[in-house]
């Protein structure tokens, strides 16, 4: 039970390391770090950061409390300690890290918020098809000699940043381009935990990391400047909808909103990337599954292109995707910062409290998932998931902060499956196992190594 008038309880304080508190951990991704406290302190719990604290709540009514029903108390994302403030560098005033308070969150929503949605994305689905068409055709199988294995995740980051490329600025990016901006969001991923000590230093002050942090995010900035620069006059012909976003931005926003707004939109392809490849990966490990999807496929698309309206034909492979994201979440958790006292399940949460709700806990929690660590696509079925917490699976976050391109994704992660199982067949590395790691974000440690090779009609 959530809210004021519960009685208060209080929870432990975890705490490892004298100062440090927790964030020697942490930094260095110990796998079992929230498995462990999860089991030892169930739902809620308050983490010693050294330089500051926060409270974990796990439960899909925390989420509730925190993101919908209480939502207007839980304001930007984290304080002057916390991930936004670590953000705020890369992503300065763009949708992802500006501030609820702020009066220009609400307009940049409105400004944005309309592409992704329905109508658009019929609009600019065929487009997305034939982009993944081009980007998933020469895959390097076990027929090619490519042997023993492909890690997925480079060709699909290819494949999700040149749809969103292609369809956000109208030009496109490349190969060489793609690889240095995921090298160097990784680099800007995997540091934010010691990015949350630095917070506590002066700016001008020497800290480990930080030039090379700010040589990133520097990359990051010269690549979406060249793209953006790119854009080319057929763009609107073939996708007008997204790149409209920019050509108004370009009119309401100064240079630097719209280098914020760019750079925002841009790094949506990691977290997308990353769930497309989990998902082949459990397809490649479930062979039911992966039968199931591509007799789907083949039934529906018989060989061909993939339409906008074929999508709602191909539920199961959906149901995939969303099993993959359960078992998954990209975005580990989401950060706020309470604005007044509050209670949580009846703890108190002063104001001022960093609150992150843990939504890879929530994925796994055993009051709402039977058996939460088995990939089982028909949890998904409409039948079961009607009975389920509304807040179970938020692996898009929830309430008036969710993620803006949700359906964008879905739809884009779904074409992408389609057209890769139309084509390959996966089977599991004979000796890569991959492995996810908790750094900010859950991300796989050294790739999604699978076996692919060529259909014989595909
Ligand atoms: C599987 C893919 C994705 C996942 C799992 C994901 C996850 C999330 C989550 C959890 C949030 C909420 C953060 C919070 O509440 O603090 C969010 C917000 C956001 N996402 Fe995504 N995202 C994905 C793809 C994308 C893509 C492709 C884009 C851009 C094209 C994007 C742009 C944004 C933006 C701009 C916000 C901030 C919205 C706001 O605060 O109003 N995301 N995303």
């Amino acid at each position: 039970m959530t809210g004021h008038a519960a009685a208060v309880r209080t929870i432990p304080t975890v705490s490892t390391w004298p100062v440090l508190g927790c964030l020697p951990d942490l930094i260095r991704r110990k796998e079992s770090f929230w498995t462990d406290i999860h089991r030892a302190h169930g739902d809620i719990v308050h983490l010693d950061l050294g330089v500051t604290g926060l409270v974990a709540v796990s439960h899909p009514r925390h989420a509730h409390h925190v993101l919908i029903e209480n939502a207007r108390n839980y304001v930007d994302k984290g304080g002057p300690t916390g991930f936004r403030a670590t953000l705020l560098p890369l992503t300065g005033q763009g949708l992802s890290t500006i501030d609820v308070e702020d009066e220009h969150w609400r307009s940049r929503r409105d400004l944005i918020g309309p592409a992704f949605r329905q109508g658009a994305l019929k609009a600019m689905t065929d487009h997305m098809a034939q982009l993944v068409e081009q980007h998933t055709a020469a895959w390097p199988t076990a027929q090619d000699g490519a042997e023993p294995g492909l890690d997925v995740v480079p060709p699909v980051t290819t494949a999700v940043t040149t749809a969103l490329a292609e369809l956000l600025y109208g030009a496109p990016i490349n190969d060489h381009e793609i690889g240095q901006v995921s090298r160097a969001f990784e680099q800007i991923m995997n540091y934010m935990w010691v990015g949350m000590l630095a917070s506590a230093v002066p700016p001008w002050a020497p800290f480990p990391g930080r030039r090379r942090q700010r040589q990133a995010i520097g990359v990051i900035e010269n690549v979406v400047r060249d793209v953006v620069a790119r854009r080319g006059p057929a763009r609107s012909a073939r996708a007008p909808e997204l790149v409209d976003i920019l050509s108004a931005a370009e009119r309401q926003l100064d240079a630097e909103g719209l280098r914020d707004e760019a750079v925002s939109l841009l790094l949506g392809a990691e977290p997308l990337a990353i769930s497309v490849s989990w998902a082949l990966h459990l397809l490649a490990r479930h062979q039911d599954a992966q039968h199931a999807a591509r007799t789907e496929v083949d039934k529906v698309l018989a060989g061909r292109c993939p339409r906008f309206e074929d999508l709602a034909a191909l539920p199961y492979l959906r149901m995939v995707l969303k099993e993959a994201l359960r078992l998954c979440p990209p975005t580990y958790w989401v950060q706020r910062r309470a604005a007044r006292d509050d209670v949580i399940d009846g703890v108190a949460v002063p104001a001022g409290t960093n609150v992150v709700v843990l939504i890879h806990r929530i994925h796994t929690h055993p009051d709402v998932w039977e058996a939460p660590e088995h990939f089982d696509p028909e949890r998904f079925a409409p039948e079961r998931a009607k009975l389920r917490h509304r807040q179970a699976w938020i692996p898009f976050g929830s309430g008036r902060r969710g993620c803006v391109a949700r359906e964008f994704s879905m739809t884009l992660g779904h074409l992408i499956l389609a057209q890769t199982l139309q084509r390959y067949e996966f089977s599991p590395h004979p000796r890569r196992t991959p492995r996810l790691t908790v750094a900010a974000n859950l991300r796989p440690r050294a790739g999604v190594w699978l076996t692919a090779r060529r259909r014989a009609a595909g």
